[in-house]
């Protein structure tokens, strides 16, 4: 039988994922492997929901949101005996390496696959929320953040007719990448992360200050992961006395084209994701470090600490007042 990789996207979709199975597909058959799409991660691994995808089955989708593969949650995947059945069923199919296309979650998945059934499996850090320890950079992060930027530059103007302050929930799970990027990009006057402690004091008064330099609108940015946007907005209201507003941009921020920077970081990471199988390898993430391709262990991956950009913060927090 032909030799096989398989390709599956797991956990929360994102824009991007669809240039990676692209490339995928295509190197490795253009590499002489058979490709076979699992559907919808580990839950389609286990029931064998698979798809043969030749060169054409990948034509047209470098620049769709979502993933052609569908992607799913899959709770039991963290037991050996389901490990152990998901292994078998790529033997059956003839899938001596398998990419997986998601975040950490899917990528200790992988590695219990790797580790436990054998498979050779090379990771894709495949997430909006950019947490991923051991790149600088995740498919699907520069398309949610443009797609922010877009919501908050509307937001502002409904927010200057009113004289308001919109108080912004961005995604980003525990981290405040998306957040901090986005706070910068809309001239936020003031970016609240879970990396950084707050005092909300301090945010009413550099609002009050500001509101008493004429300006007479506000944007401020929180991170989900810092869990109390809808306090932040009471208090803000409450101590500034300016009308407050929240909104939620919530899955809005996980559609969409891809932008340029995550179809290019989709097509390399993918590329080389493949001649990582067909070179041996396994039990590796791939990743993104001075604009330079890297892979790293998974285990060592995830156990290393993501440095946080606390220049960024500072740069963000000095310029707007
Ligand atoms: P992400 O990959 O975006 O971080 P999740 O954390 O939801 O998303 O994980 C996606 C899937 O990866 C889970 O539904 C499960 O199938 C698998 N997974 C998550 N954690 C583990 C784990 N500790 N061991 C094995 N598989 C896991
Ligand atoms: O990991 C991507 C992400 O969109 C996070 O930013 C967010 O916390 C989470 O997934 C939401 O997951 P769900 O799609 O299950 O609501």
């Amino acid at each position: 039988m032909q030799k096989a990789i398989g390709v599956l996207t797991s956990g929360g979709d994102a824009p991007g994922m669809n240039a990676a199975v692209r490339a995928v597909t295509r190197t490795a058959i253009s590499k002489g492997y058979r490709v076979i799409g699992i559907q919808r991660g580990y839950n389609g691994l286990l029931n064998g929901e698979c798809v043969e995808l030749d060169q054409r089955d990948v034509s047209d989708i470098i620049q769709r949101g979502g993933t052609i593969l569908y992607t799913a949650r899959c709770n039991e995947f963290k037991e050996e005996p389901y490990i152990k059945k998901a292994a078998e069923k790529c033997k059956e199919l003839g899938i001596e390496g398998l990419v997986v296309i998601g975040g950490d979650g899917s990528f200790r998945g992988a590695a219990d696959l790797s580790r436990i059934g054998g498979i050779r499996c090379i990771g894709i850090p495949g997430t909006i929320d950019n947490d991923i320890q051991c790149t600088e950079y995740t498919i699907g992060y520069d398309t949610a953040m443009n797609t922010c930027l877009e919501m908050i530059d509307k937001l502002r103007d409904t927010s200057q007719s009113h004289d308001r302050c919109s108080v912004v929930e961005v995604m980003g799970r525990h981290a405040g990448w998306i957040a901090l990027n986005v706070a910068m990009a809309s001239g936020a006057i003031a970016c609240v992360i879970p990396e950084i402690p707050y005092d909300i004091n301090k945010i009413a008064q550099k609002i009050t200050n500001a509101h008493n330099s004429q300006k007479e609108h506000f944007i401020v940015v929180v991170a989900e992961g810092v869990e109390n946007s809808q306090g932040i907005t009471d208090s803000i209201q409450k101590l500034t006395g300016i009308e407050t507003r929240l909104t939620v941009l919530g899955h809005v921020q996980r559609g969409g084209m891809p932008t340029l920077r995550d179809r290019v970081a989709a097509s390399r990471l993918g590329y080389r994701a493949v001649e990582l199988i067909d070179a041996g390898a396994t039990n590796r993430i791939v990743g993104i470090k001075h604009n330079h391709i890297i892979d790293v262990d998974i285990q060592e991956a995830l156990s290393m600490k993501k440095p946080f950009d606390v220049e960024r913060y500072k740069v963000c927090d000095e310029i707007t007042f």
